[in-house]
């Protein structure tokens, strides 16, 4: 195994190993994309504040998230097609966390299924929730997600609609991808992917296919988003939603304290901070910048989780100094499951994890729960000011 020492190792790798259609698919932010470069960005204009002369040893980032113990505050995050890659990507993905110590979030648009994924591991994993126009399916779902002993349902808000990443659209995205010559030149260079490939569980949507009916293209992610998800969803429905499940909710994709609000009235018992990588609204602002607002709105009546930028240990104490209780990571681990399966997760994990703890030593802190704003130099006009 080549010497791994940051995400973007994994990233190499990934990039050279997987078929363009699903790097593609991973790497990519809607439209102009201008979201999706400031997620990682103004990661990068908050400062770290080195503190010297202070006792280093016995150090714990041990901490919990919706009052479960994390051995660090970094869960991974519900990706689509996760299993496009890497064979059996969401067992590989879900047993690296399970070693880790973090919890695992499954997407509805996963390959492996809910089934799959829990005949594979041994503790709960996180079912991260899209709201189907078919009632029945969507009560189905819950279902099996309850009797996969899910420990937290994870609902996301910001994609009752697709917003375009053209890529996609030109690359033809599916899965199983579909052989055109163009798609087939890429694969066969690709043959180890395809290999691993060729015996894995599942190569289409293992939560869907065969369980929804009335779809045109059961391959394609935005027949499916666009003839199936339910544009209607508003709160009345997270509300009947949350009591369906009736266990600890999660709700992803807020960008806006107003909708923190809202969160918080229904009782969540976590947000997180949200715009989907940058896959959906192009133009809003990076998570991190909307942090702080959406802290200082709802931060004492609701956990507030981050998603969408975070490539590195550092950016995982940068967010939890500035206050949120917990990270969650696609990309950064997607790159290390594509690269090598679940070893990767592994390394992408531990990669984090080695970046947060000597990080926050070098800040002058030995338990992850000691972070505050006292760490950190955030610009002066680092939210900005913006006309009403
Ligand atoms: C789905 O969650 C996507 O962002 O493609």
């Amino acid at each position: 195994m080549p010497t791994i020492t940051n995400i973007d190792d994994l990233k190499r790798i990934y990039a050279r190993r997987v078929p363009k259609m699903f790097y593609d698919y991973c790497e990519s932010g809607s439209w102009t994309e201008q979201t999706f470069r400031e997620n990682t960005s103004d990661f990068d204009k908050i400062r770290l504040r080195q503190r010297v002369a202070v006792d280093m040893s016995d150090r714990t980032i041990a901490t919990q998230m919706i009052g479960q113990d994390v051995s660090m505050p970094v869960a991974l995050a519900p990706v689509g097609l996760t299993g496009m890659q890497h064979a059996d990507g969401e067992i590989c993905a879900a047993r690296a966390a399970e070693k880790a110590g973090v919890p695992f979030t499954l997407s509805t648009m996963s390959i492996n299924s809910i089934e799959d994924v829990a005949g594979k591991t041994s503790k709960p994993f996180w079912f991260q929730l899209y709201t189907m126009k078919d009632e029945e399916y969507l009560r189905r779902l819950i279902d099996r997600a309850k009797a996969a002993n899910c420990s937290a349902l994870v609902i996301t808000l910001d994609l009752q609609i697709l917003g375009q990443r053209h890529k996609d659209l030109k690359n033809g995205l599916s899965a199983p991808p579909k052989l055109t010559l163009r798609t087939m030149a890429n694969l066969a260079t690709k043959w180890s992917w395809g290999i691993e490939m060729l015996s894995a569980k599942r190569r289409d949507f293992g939560n869907i296919v065969g369980h929804v009916k009335g779809v045109s293209d059961p391959s394609s992610l935005m027949a499916w988003t666009a003839e199936q998800f339910d544009p209607k969803l508003d709160w009345a429905k997270i509300e009947k939603l949350k009591e369906m499940w009736g266990g600890k909710v999660i709700l992803k994709g807020i960008l806006d304290a107003d909708d923190a609000k809202m969160a918080a009235k229904v009782g969540a018992d976590a947000i997180v901070v949200s715009n989907h990588g940058g896959r959906q609204l192009d133009g809003a602002l990076s998570s991190i910048r909307m942090l702080r607002p959406i802290l200082d709105a709802v931060g004492d009546q609701v956990e507030v989780h981050l998603d969408s930028g975070i490539r590195s240990g550092q950016d995982v104490l940068k967010a939890v100094a500035m206050g949120a209780k917990g990270t969650f990571i696609g990309r950064a681990y997607i790159y290390g499951l594509g690269a090598m399966g679940q070893k990767g997760v592994t390394a992408a994990l531990e990669v984090i994890r080695k970046e947060l703890d000597t990080s926050m030593a070098l800040c002058g802190e030995r338990n992850l729960k000691d972070l505050g704003r006292h760490n950190l130099l955030i610009p002066e006009d680092f939210e900005g000011r913006w006309q009403d």
